[in-house]
C-alpha cells in the first residue's frame, strides 16, 4: 500500500542524501519503520483534489506535532541545561566529611560524581527575554552510587516568603494579571508589601544581583536549610552554595535593556558556546553548618529561608567542586522534561524541619506527574544512573519495568519468597528527632523581617545600591499610593536612609513620567511605539 508515500515517484534527492553519508543509513521512517519515500507531498484524489483520510503518514507526522509542546513549568519555565561532573574533596575544614555526612559521594578525595544542572528564570514564560529582573534557578541532579540527589536553588541565598502556604498567592502577583494578561509592578508590590519578610530579598532583586550577567558568571544556593546525617544518625543543619570559578558578574538595568534589544538568549547562547568551546564554567560547592536545634542566641531562626547565615558565625566550607562539560544532545529530552525535587536526597542527607522547605518537597513531584507524566522517573535523565528496582508497574508511558537482574519477573510486589525484591540493609544508624509540641498554625517567633534588609543594603557596592534605590524609585512610581506607603515604611524599618532614598527616587521617577506624558499605570515602550514606526 502506498500510505506511507512508499511509492517510487518520490520527491527526489533521497538517494542522493543516503549516497552523501556513505555507508549511514539515512532514510527518513514513520515510528513505525516503514521507509518514506514521499515527504513532500499528502496523497490526493488527482493533483489538485481532495486529500483522503488514509494518509498515514501524513495523519502521524501531523497529530506527532500538535502534541510536541508538554505544559510548561509553572514557575521556571525558561532554561539551559548541561552536563557534567562533581569532583568531592573529601574533608570538612581540617576534618575528614565523615564526621558530619555519611553520604557516599562526598567521602573521597577526587571521586567524581556525573551531574545535569538547569539554570533558569522564575516567572517569565519560556521564551521570555533571559535579562529580565527575576532570580535565577540552579538545579543540579546528581547522579550518585546510592541513586540521585537533587539541590534545587537559585541564584539568591535567600527567598521573598517563609511558608510554603504563600507561595501560590506570590506566584500568582508576579505573572500577569488574569484579565488583560499584563504583569504589573503594582500586583508585585502590593503582594511585597503586605510580606514584609520579602523585603530583604527585593533589597537583592532590585540591585544588579536581580540580573545575573549570564549562567556562568552567577552564584547558586540551595536557599533552604537541609540536614546532614552522620554514621551514628547525629545531624547537623547545612546550607549549600555554589560560587563560580568565573566570578560573579551582573548587569545593571540599563545594561540589560541594551542586551534585550539584541538578543533575548544571551544566557542560553553564553553557556552553549562556552561548553562548546572547551571553556568549561566551574562551581565550588560551599557549605555552612550550625549545630542542630533552633539557637536562641541567633536574632532570627535557622529555618527562616528569609535569612543569611552570618558567614564570621558559619563560614562557608569548600566540599567540592563541578564542571559543565558537555550540552545537552536535545533540549526537550534533557532540559525540558529534567524534573528536579527538593524530595530527591540520599543517605546522609536529610530534610530539616523548614517549612518552605517542607511545602516543596510535596510540590515537586506532584507537579511533574502532571507537567511530564506518572512515569516521568524513567526518562534517560530523571532515571539514576544505577537502574532503578521497584514493584512500581504501568501507567501512562511506562515503557520498561524496574526489575532487578534474576528477579523473578511475575513477582511485583513485596515482601515475597519467591525471588522478589527485598529491603537493603541499613547504611548507618537513624537520625530521629523528637518531637513535642502543640499542632498549630502559627508564624515562627522570630521574624526580624527588617534587620538583615537594612544590613544588605548597607553593605552593597555604592553603585549597587545606586541602582537598586533607582529600580525600587522606577517601579514604585507605578503603584498605588497605598502601595507605595506600605513599601517605603518596611524599608524605613530596614534603614531609615534606605526608606528616604526610594522616596525621594519615587518623586523624581514621578515627575519623570509626568512631563513624559506617562500616565498610570507606567505606558514606557508605549510611548516609544506610538512615535516611532514608519506608517504605509
Ligand atoms: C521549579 C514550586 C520555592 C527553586 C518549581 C516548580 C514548582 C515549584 C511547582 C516547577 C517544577 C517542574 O515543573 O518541574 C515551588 C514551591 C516553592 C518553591 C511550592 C515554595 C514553597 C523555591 C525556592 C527555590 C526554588 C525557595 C530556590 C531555592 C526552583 C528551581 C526550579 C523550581 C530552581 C526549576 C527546576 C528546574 O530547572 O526544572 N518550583 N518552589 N523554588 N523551583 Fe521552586
Amino acid at each position: 500500500n502506498d500510505t506511507n508515500g512508499t511509492h517510487a515517484a518520490g520527491a527526489g534527492g533521497a538517494a542522493d542524501n543516503r549516497k552523501a553519508a556513505g555507508e549511514t543509513d539515512l532514510t527518513l521512517t514513520t515510528r513505525q519503520g516503514h521507509p518514506v519515500s514521499n515527504n513532500q507531498n499528502t496523497r490526493t484524489v488527482g493533483n489538485r483534489g481532495p486529500a483522503t483520510l488514509e494518509n498515514y503518514h501524513f495523519i502521524e507526522k501531523i497529530s506527532h506535532f500538535d502534541r510536541e509542546r508538554v505544559p510548561e513549568r509553572v514557575v521556571h519555565a525558561r532554561g539551559a541545561g548541561a552536563h557534567g561532573y562533581f569532583e568531592a574533596y573529601g574533608t570538612f575544614g581540617n576534618e575528614p566529611i565523615g564526621k558530619y555526612t555519611r553520604a557516599k559521594l562526598f567521602q573521597e578525595k577526587g571521586k567524581k560524581t556525573p551531574v545535569f544542572v538547569r539554570f533558569s528564570s522564575v516567572i517569565h514564560g519560556g521564551h521570555s527575554p533571559e535579562t529580565l529582573r527575576d532570580p535565577r534557578g540552579f538545579a543540579t541532579k546528581f547522579y550518585t552510587e546510592d541513586g540521585n540527589w537533587d539541590l534545587v536553588g537559585n541564584n539568591l541565598k535567600i527567598f521573598f516568603i517563609r511558608d510554603a502556604m504563600k507561595f501560590p498567592d506570590m506566584v500568582h502577583a508576579f505573572k500577569p494579571d488574569p484579565v488583560t494578561n499584563l504583569q504589573s509592578m503594582e500586583r508585585f508590590f502590593d503582594f511585597v508589601s503586605n510580606s514584609p519578610e520579602a523585603t530583604h530579598m527585593i533589597t537583592f532583586l532590585f540591585s544588579p544581583w536581580g540580573i545575573p550577567a549570564n549562567y556562568r558568571q552567577m552564584q547558586g544556593s540551595g536557599v533552604n536549610t537541609y540536614k546532614w546525617v552522620n554514621a551514628k544518625g547525629e545531624a547537623v543543619l547545612v546550607k549549600y552554595h555554589w560560587d563560580p570559578q568565573q566570578g560573579v558578574k551582573n548587569l545593571t538595568q540599563a545594561e540589560a535593556e541594551q542586551i534585550q534589544a539584541k538578543n533575548f538568549n544571551h544566557a542560553t547562547q553564553d553557556l552553549y558556546e562556552a561548553i562548546e568551546r572547551g571553556d568549561y564554567p566551574a562551581w565550588e560547592l560551599k557549605v555552612q553548618i550550625m549545630e542542630d536545634g533552633d539557637h536562641p542566641e541567633l536574632d532570627f531562626d535557622p529555618l527562616d529561608d528569609t535569612k543569611l547565615w552570618p558567614e564570621d558565625q558559619f563560614p562557608m566550607v569548600p566540599v567540592g567542586k563541578m564542571v559543565l562539560d558537555k550540552n545537552p544532545e536535545n533540549y526537550f529530552a534533557e532540559v525540558e522534561q529534567a524534573a528536579f525535587g527538593t524530595g530527591v536526597l540520599v543517605d546522609g542527607l536529610d530534610f530539616s524541619d523548614d517549612k518552605m522547605l517542607q511545602g516543596r518537597t510535596l510540590s515537586y513531584s506532584d507537579t511533574q506527574r502532571y507537567r511530564v507524566g506518572a512515569n516521568y522517573l524513567q526518562l534517560p535523565i530523571n532515571a539514576p544512573k544505577k537502574r532503578a528496582a521497584t514493584n512500581q508497574r504501568d501507567g501512562q508511558m511506562a515503557f520498561y519495568v524496574d526489575v532487578a537482574p534474576g528477579q523473578n519477573p511475575h513477582v511485583n510486589y513485596e515482601p515475597s519468597s519467591l525471588n522478589g525484591l527485598s529491603e537493603a540493609e541499613a547504611s548507618g544508624a537513624p537520625h530521629e528527632p523528637h518531637y513535642d509540641a502543640n499542632l498549630v498554625r502559627q508564624t515562627i517567633d522570630r521574624t526580624n523581617d527588617f534587620a538583615q534588609a537594612g544590613d544588605t543594603f548597607r553593605k552593597l557596592e555604592q553603585w549597587e545600591r545606586d541602582e537598586l534605590v533607582h529600580n525600587l524609585g522606577d517601579a514604585l512610581s507605578t503603584c498605588a499610593p497605598v502601595i507605595r506607603d506600605k513599601m517605603l515604611s518596611n524599608l524605613t524599618q530596614a534603614d531609615p536612609e534606605y526608606g528616604r532614598l526610594v522616596a525621594e527616587a519615587i518623586k523624581k521617577s514621578s515627575a519623570m513620567k509626568a512631563e513624559h506624558k506617562g500616565t498610570f499605570p507606567a505606558r514606557e515602550g508605549m510611548e516609544v511605539a506610538e512615535e516611532l514606526g514608519h506608517k504605509t
